[in-house]
């Protein structure tokens, strides 16, 4: 762990506009789950493109070159963020267009009796993309999540394994729980059934951008509008499988892949602008420490670090008083530590509406909402009516104590 070295929430927050905006800058905003601020960098590479290289790219001419050039950039930079090959990862329009593009890629070699496994623990990105291959024969096996704590329990899924495994899916960390899963473990236990494991990284990678190599995932997805970026959500692949995967692009593409899997190309603006968010993750890495002649995946682990650490002193005061409130049920553990859980906090009340509390926040100009948050089986399972849904509070690195101090003392008056 990092001995002494704190995250400078004001130097972080100086990099993010909002902070500053007219109409941003009175609200504590908890609602990081369903989508992030972005930092200035992000908003420069987005105007640089849209003003000087709004041309069609990979031509000789100078706009074309560099626009090109530009989003060659933010691949290469984001496959080095999260250890990748650069034809292992690809933009889409959002998560879940990523997995029903994959599921139907996938789904071509499905027969009569295959087994798919998927949680109820997930958002409906990572499930129904996976139940409809039903339509091909497959049986679906659900892996039910414990009632009591939340948690997807191991055994539960060696019990549903069988040779005829053929994709288990399942999110890195709960939208609504909060739990991180460790699929380090859960592929490892997959792979023996020479099964594909496809994990949702949405609410996991904004604490920290994964090591995919190292978590040894067959897929892994999440939104980069929540991780500090614009509306698109990246797709990683195993190049080995990647490979093998029907083209659902046009037909002289053939062998292109990862182009092969996503009908039409990345939003050009949208991926040329990431390169805006490795420079923030540069930049704060700079800001905090002083060897600089670490890789980026390294620097990327210290900072994540940084990170959580961070997290963990904002969200378990909050943790605290929400378990300890006898009116109140908090969803998932009640401390984070080692990186078990996100700051994605969920609870109802035993006397008032999700929806009622939300707009006494909202009325004290705190950013959240009541919803299923597109997690209803995971709501349906702990017997919540997920119309009015839960209420989540959802933070991230530039929160601060502050802010959760102000949430508390709303809530104190509830
Ligand atoms: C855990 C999780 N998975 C998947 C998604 C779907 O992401 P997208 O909006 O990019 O389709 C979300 C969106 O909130 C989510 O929270």
């Amino acid at each position: 762990m990092l001995e002494n070295i704190k995250l400078d929430t004001e130097y972080v927050r100086s990099q993010f506009p909002a902070f500053d905006d007219a109409v941003c800058k009175d609200w504590v905003f908890a609602e990081n789950a369903g989508g992030s601020y972005v930092p200035r960098t992000v908003i420069d590479r987005l105007t640089h493109f849209m003003k000087s290289t709004k041309v069609q790219p990979y031509a000789e001419f100078d706009m074309s070159k560099m626009a090109g050039e530009n989003m060659d950039r933010a691949l290469n930079y984001f496959a080095k963020i999260i250890n990748a090959k650069k034809n292992e990862i690809l933009i889409g329009d959002s998560t879940s267009n990523n997995l029903y593009v994959l599921s139907n890629a996938l789904g071509k070699s499905i027969k009569k009796g295959d087994e798919i496994i998927v949680t109820n623990q997930d958002h409906e990105a990572n499930i129904s993309p996976w139940r409809r291959l039903k339509e091909k024969g497959a049986i679906i096996k659900e892996w039910s999540f414990d009632k009591k704590d939340g948690e997807l329990k191991l055994d539960k899924l060696k019990k549903l394994l069988s040779k005829k495994t053929k994709i288990v899916a399942v999110t890195h960390c709960s939208n609504i729980v909060g739990s991180v899963n460790n699929l380090k473990l859960i592929a490892s236990i997959v792979h023996k059934y020479k099964a594909i494991l496809i994990g949702d990284g949405v609410s996991y990678a904004p604490h920290g951008f994964p090591d995919v190599k190292e978590l040894d995932v067959d897929f892994y997805t999440f939104s980069l509008y929540k991780t500090y970026g614009p509306h698109v959500a990246l797709l990683y692949g195993k190049e080995k499988i990647l490979k093998k995967l029907p083209n659902q692009n046009h037909e002289f593409l053939n062998g292109m892949y990862p182009y092969t899997l996503n009908p039409g190309g990345a939003n050009h603006e949208a991926l040329a602008s990431l390169i805006g968010i490795y420079e923030y993750f540069y930049k704060m890495y700079d800001h905090h420490f002083s060897n600089t002649k670490l890789g980026i995946r390294k620097k990327i682990s210290k900072i994540n670090e940084l990170i959580s650490q961070h997290e963990e002193d904002i969200a378990n005061p909050i943790l605290k008083y929400i378990d300890q409130r006898k009116d109140l049920t908090l969803i998932g553990k009640n401390k984070i530590s080692n990186k078990n859980r996100a700051p994605t906090i969920a609870f109802f009340s035993k006397k008032h509406s999700s929806k009622k509390i939300s707009k006494i926040f909202v009325k004290n100009k705190i950013a959240t909402r009541n919803d299923n948050f597109y997690a209803w089986r995971c709501l349906k399972n702990l017997d919540i009516n997920p119309r009015d849904g839960v209420v989540r509070l959802s933070f991230t690195h530039y929160n601060t104590i502050e802010e959760v101090k102000k949430i508390i003392k709303v809530l104190d008056k509830i």
